[in-house]
């Protein structure tokens, strides 16, 4: 099966539509259709999206993971924002979002999404790198876990966990050029899709509870 990973054009409405959509899908997966579902409007959820792809408000970007020709199979969003965890001179890459379509699940396409957002939001400063979850996300928890990342926060109060990993050393950052001309990729195949050990540093890093609360699925 040819992939390609690619960052989501402003201009394009339909995708836009598409991952607003998919955006709800998620909630409604994790939380159930009634909380899932009446969290957001269609209208907050486009927004949202719209909102990561303008680089007057944010420095972010949404990717999007094609079946040729041309079928969406999966997005993940992400962002950089300044990381006041990290005595406040930090910059947090967030993965605020990823989602595959059921039928294609359980072939890599999640991973090769996240090594994508994590080469975006390390060619954009970002020191640390985390996603928020619902606590019994086992899929994404499992995901995240297996590429490195360990729980550094949980807010029961709200059921949810924060998964983070340091991010590279600033040299081998300086090498990572544009993200988004990177990431205009084809990935041919599985073997494509691991992430390089080299991005694995500081995977085992201490365990910290917080009882900050993570206010929501996307922030
Ligand atoms: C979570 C999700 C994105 C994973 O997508 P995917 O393409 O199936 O994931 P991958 O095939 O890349 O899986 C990579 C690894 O993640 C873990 N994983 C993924 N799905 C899993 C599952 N159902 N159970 C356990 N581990 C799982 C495994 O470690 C897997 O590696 P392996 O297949 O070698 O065991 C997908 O299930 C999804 O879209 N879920 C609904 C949306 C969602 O919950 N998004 C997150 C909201 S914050």
């Amino acid at each position: 099966m040819h992939l390609r990973v690619r960052p989501l054009r402003p201009d394009d409405d339909a995708a836009i539509q598409l991952v607003a959509a998919r955006m709800r899908d998620t909630l409604v997966e994790v939380l159930g259709e009634a909380r899932g579902g009446s969290m957001y409007t269609m209208e907050w959820l486009v927004d949202r999206v719209r909102w990561h792809l303008n680089p007057k408000l944010c420095v972010g970007t949404v990717l999007l993971i094609e079946e040729q020709p041309s079928v969406i199979v999966g997005h993940t969003i992400v962002r950089v924002e300044p990381d006041d965890e990290d005595g406040g001179g930090g910059t947090l890459g967030l993965i605020s979002t990823t989602y595959v379509v059921p039928e294609r699940r359980r072939a890599g396409l999640a991973e090769a999404l996240l090594r994508a957002g994590e080469a975006w939001l390390l060619s954009h400063g970002a020191t640390r790198l985390a996603t928020n979850t619902s606590e019994s996300n086992w899929p994404l928890i499992r995901l995240y876990e297996k590429a490195g990342y360990s729980v550094v926060r949980r807010a029961p109060e709200v059921k949810m966990v924060q998964l983070s990993r340091p991010a590279r050393a600033p040299s081998s950052q300086a090498a990572a050029g544009d993200g988004a001309d990177a990431l205009a990729q084809d990935l041919p195949g599985q073997e494509q899709l691991t992430v390089p050990e080299a991005e694995l540093i500081g995977a085992d890093e201490v365990t910290v509870l917080v009882d900050r609360v993570v206010s929501a699925l996307d922030e």
